[in-house]
């Protein structure tokens, strides 16, 4: 499903960023090493690969389909290409990546098998790293889906494949030792800050709900809120995703 980056690049990295935490756990997870040349599909704004520049010192390349959102990574001294990676060749030759990440993007991304194929192909021996959310945490785990937005939960498990399929998808396009595993994304503090991000849709899935839903889901979330003398945290989670391309 097709998202418009234009609106959303304005607030990006106020609403969402990669902490220092996550991001070492990442680059843990995918083994990413000094020196390595690592490609981020779907960079976005950029958020992760500025992050791992913070941590590491490495040679990364983003493509992303949105010229907004690339905007704002250019804005960062980062090098980014725009390509549809769904249904284009990646630009770049074959086996010169030691690492692909791809964080929050497959869920949109209608090709995936072509999507594997490409990773594979641009891969030397290496690996690629998903970040995502599974069926599970969707369900089970989402700070304020299931009370406030509960329809989101099937529009989320209708789009964002699910782990066991991803990983068939990986074997599919050639990758070894597929292995996952849930880790923390953020920490958040249901308040007034919040309910602000909510309100500005800062993920996508509110943008696909009915807007009657929506609205109905931040009142009664705003009257939640309010009624809380201090504030309620929740975490949530996201599924690391690993697989490797023997060279
Ligand atoms: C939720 S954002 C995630 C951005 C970044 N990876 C992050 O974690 O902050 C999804 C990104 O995927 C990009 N995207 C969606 N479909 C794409 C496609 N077919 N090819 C390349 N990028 C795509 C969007 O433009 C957007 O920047």
């Amino acid at each position: 499903m097709s998202i418009d980056y234009t609106d959303i690049s304005q607030t990006y990295d106020e609403y969402r960023s990669f902490s220092k935490h996550r991001t070492q756990k990442l680059a843990e997870f995918g083994g990413i090493r000094e020196g390595m040349k690592v490609l981020d599909v779907g960079c976005g704004t950029g958020s992760l690969a500025s992050q791992l520049l913070d941590l590491l010192n490495l040679d990364i390349v983003g493509v992303d389909i949105s010229l907004p959102m690339l905007r704002a990574a250019r804005e960062k001294s980062l090098e980014v290409i725009c390509t549809n990676a769904a249904n284009n060749r990646l630009p770049f030759r074959d086996s010169c990546f030691d690492i692909i990440t791809a964080t929050y993007v497959i869920h949109q991304i209608s090709n995936l098998e072509h999507l594997f194929s490409e990773c594979h192909r641009v891969l030397r021996d290496g690996a690629l790293v998903l970040l995502t959310s599974s069926h599970e945490q969707i369900e089970n785990e989402h700070p304020v889906f299931k009370r406030f937005f509960p329809g989101a939960i099937d529009i989320d498990k209708a789009r964002f494949p699910d782990v066991p399929v991803i990983c068939d998808l990986l074997v599919t396009a050639g990758f070894h030792d597929i292995k996952h595993e849930a880790v923390l994304g953020e920490r958040i503090s249901i308040d007034e800050e919040y309910l602000r991000k909510v309100k500005g849709k800062y993920v996508s899935t509110y943008r696909l709900l009915p807007q009657t839903e929506f609205e109905r889901g931040v009142n009664k979330l705003e009257t939640y809120i309010r009624t809380l003398s201090q504030p309620e945290y929740a975490t949530w989670r996201g599924t690391l995703i690993y697989g490797r391309k023997r060279g």
